[in-house]
């Protein structure tokens, strides 16, 4: 798909991935959508994007993607300006990285479901009407290495993504004759406002080694060429296919090696403290 004009939705595009993913669109000369609840962020995307000479366009929606009357307000303003939607990217998305009895049933579980998997669905549903009437569209869905692979703390997290990538899956069986392709990503460690907002409290170390975290640019970059190539996966960066791989065929050998390194020196105080 050439992606000059082109009408692209991206949620979550007020800063990190959504953001990045947004200015390349820009950078192509998209009509671009930002969808997302910091308005001001999303303003100062919107900016960058019509000072960059290429024909682009943006338009901002403020948009709480847990709420349905905020997704079908994104959808019919963006019809409302640009006429279509050829691209949609389901960025929007958080994580609450802990313990599961120690996350808010409301705002750690629910409300992160109703984000990272309710928004992703229901955002699908209302634009999926449009780009059947045309017989053409692309779906990128963000999903993460925790939609294939389980880890510690990242229960509901893990969770959510792994819902993505079975909704994702069907979805782009349902929809293929159309011309309508879903893609999906699967990035490891992104520098973004991710983590902040996670929560993350380690006693160990643990973390993604440097050389395996990606810059929010390189994974936008890869949005936007999920749209000129479909994939039905793309694992980034690559190196975590091995992860993937023994996963899947040597569960066990996984289950010792995360229980010994992380989960056992993670919780050695409260196991040895039983009051
Ligand atoms: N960073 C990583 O290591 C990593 C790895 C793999 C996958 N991912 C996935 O990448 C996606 C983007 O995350 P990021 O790393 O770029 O983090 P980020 O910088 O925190 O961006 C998250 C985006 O999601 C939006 N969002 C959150 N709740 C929302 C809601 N209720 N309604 C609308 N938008 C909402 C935020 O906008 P507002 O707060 O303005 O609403 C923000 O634009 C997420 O789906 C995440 O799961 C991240």
């Amino acid at each position: 798909m050439d992606i000059k004009d082109k009408v692209v939705i991206v949620t979550g595009a007020s800063s990190g991935i959504g953001a990045a993913a947004a200015l390349e669109f820009g950078r192509e000369g998209a009509k671009v959508v930002l969808a997302a609840r910091r308005f001001e962020r999303l303003q100062a995307v919107a900016h960058e994007i019509e000072l960059m000479n290429t024909g682009a366009q943006a338009l901002v929606v403020r948009t709480d993607i847990s709420k349905f009357e905020d997704i079908e307000r994104l959808v019919n303003q963006t019809l409302a300006a640009f006429g279509r939607i050829d691209v949609l990217v389901n960025n929007a998305g958080f994580g609450r990285l802990d313990w599961l009895e120690k996350l808010d049933p409301m705002e750690d579980i629910k409300g992160l479901m109703d984000v990272n998997v309710m928004g992703l669905i229901q955002t699908t549903r209302q634009v999926l009407p449009v780009m059947i009437r045309q017989r053409s569209g692309s779906i990128i869905n963000m999903c993460s290495i925790s939609g294939l692979v389980g880890t510690p703390t990242y229960t509901i997290y893990s969770a959510s993504k792994h819902a993505v990538h079975g909704f994702s899956e069907a979805l782009r069986r349902e929809v293929e004759p159309w011309g309508i392709h879903v893609s999906l990503l699967y990035p490891g460690g992104v520098k973004t406002e991710f983590a902040q907002r996670a929560g993350i409290k380690r006693k160990t170390n643990a973390s993604t080694p440097n050389f395996m975290v990606l810059t929010a640019e390189q994974v936008g970059k890869a949005v936007v060429k999920l749209v000129r190539h479909p994939r039905r996966m793309w694992i980034m960066p690559w190196l975590w296919g091995f992860t993937v791989s023994l996963n899947r065929f040597l569960p066990g050998l996984v289950d010792r090696m995360t229980i010994n390194t992380f989960t056992l020196p993670e919780r050695a105080d409260e196991i040895t403290n039983r009051n």
